[in-house]
């Protein structure tokens, strides 16, 4: 079964195709960072605009790198929330336009549900194993920081949330506070490798012992002051893993008590701040040893992609949950606590 995916939430342009709900046979992700990196953060009219230049070069070039036409796809899973509205809409409806016209009926995918399921994605001739349900998720992107326990697809317990900042959002604001650019993460991570991680004291809130749920607004003004007294101008990359190492102890430090309260043996590690170096390669350390089999995928699958759309609408599309002319965006999260089923 081949499934194409669309994914406009955020600010990239994205479309797959992929076979079976596993086997990427197209990736394709048209990025808008140029036009977004001069304002420190995304600018949600001029990504909408883009959207609508983009989306149908974007998934033209999905079905051609894949050897597809739409007379093969069975399917076509769209990001329907959450995320920015004008953006949303752009591949929703392009989606549905798609469905009306061709016959072939799409379904709408949770962003923030899909990022894990990358971790079934494959490129062609890699068989690596996939996880094993039910699995511990920490996601961490730009506009979510939570750890979940997966029992099925759609199906999660939220295990502890953000409060306030997601982790891609302190890397953000922290990198516009010195005149980085945007996205933040990137140009923090490249900078940290030549940095002391000690260089600057930045303290860890782990809010209580054991406590799932995560701050980062707190990590974000302690950058703030530092950068006030302009300490950082003599040690900006000391300054950059340092702020980068407190927020990776965090991660490292719940999602590893996450795995043990929730007695799951596979974690998997998603969202764009699992492309983060420091991250992988501390949560390889840390589970060295530790009876947990780790799961991240690779970075272009981390980030924004329409694969891993295509990869849970594949699960939703087989149990027949079809969208129809009259589904809705989205556009905000809710990640209720306790168990629930979508
Ligand atoms: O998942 P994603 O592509 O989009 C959302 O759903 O939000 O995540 C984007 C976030 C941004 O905040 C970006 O700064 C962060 O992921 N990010 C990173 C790295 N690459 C991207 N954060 C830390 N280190 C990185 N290497
Ligand atoms: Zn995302």
């Amino acid at each position: 079964m081949l499934v194409l995916g669309i994914e406009t939430s955020c600010d990239d342009t994205a479309a797959a195709v992929v076979e079976d709900g596993g086997i990427v046979r197209s990736s394709v992700v048209s990025s808008q960072d140029s036009i977004h990196g001069r304002y420190g953060g995304i600018v949600p009219e001029l990504a909408s605009r883009r959207h609508i230049e983009a989306i149908i070069p974007v998934v033209e070039e999905a079905l051609t790198a894949a050897g597809a036409g739409l007379k093969d796809i069975d399917g076509i899973a769209v990001t329907q929330g959450p995320g920015l509205v004008g953006s949303i809409l752009v591949g929703l409806t392009f989606a549905k336009a798609v469905s009306l016209v061709t016959g072939i009926p799409f379904t709408g995918v949770n962003h923030i549900a899909a990022h894990p399921i990358a971790a079934f994605l494959k490129d062609t001739g890699n068989d690596a194993p996939s996880p094993c349900f039910p699995f511990v998720s920490l996601i961490a992107s730009g506009g979510h920081t939570a750890l979940l326990l997966i029992k099925d697809f759609n199906v999660y317990e939220v295990l502890g949330q953000t409060r306030d900042d997601a982790a891609g959002e302190a890397f953000d604001k922290v990198a516009k506070l010195l005149g980085l650019g945007y996205p933040g993460g990137t140009v923090i991570d490249a900078l940290s490798k030549t940095g002391d991680p000690k260089s600057f004291p930045f303290t860890r809130p782990y809010i209580a012992k054991g406590s799932l749920d995560f701050s980062f607004s707190g990590i974000k003004t302690a950058a703030m002051n530092h950068v006030k007294t302009g300490v950082e101008k003599d040690d900006l990359n000391g300054f950059a893993a340092s702020f980068q190492e407190a927020v990776v102890d965090v991660l490292v430090t719940k999602a590893l008590w996450a795995v043990d309260a929730s007695g799951a043996k596979d974690l998997v590690v998603a969202g764009g701040v699992a492309c983060n170096s420091r991250l992988r390669e501390r949560l390889i350390d840390a589970v060295d040893g530790a009876h947990i089999r780790l799961f991240i995928p690779h970075p272009r699958y981390c980030s924004d992609n329409a694969a891993m759309i295509a990869a849970l609408g594949y699960a939703q599309l087989k149990k027949g949950s079809y969208g129809n002319l009259t589904m809705n965006a989205v556009p905000s999260a809710t990640f209720r606590r306790g168990v629930f089923c979508e």
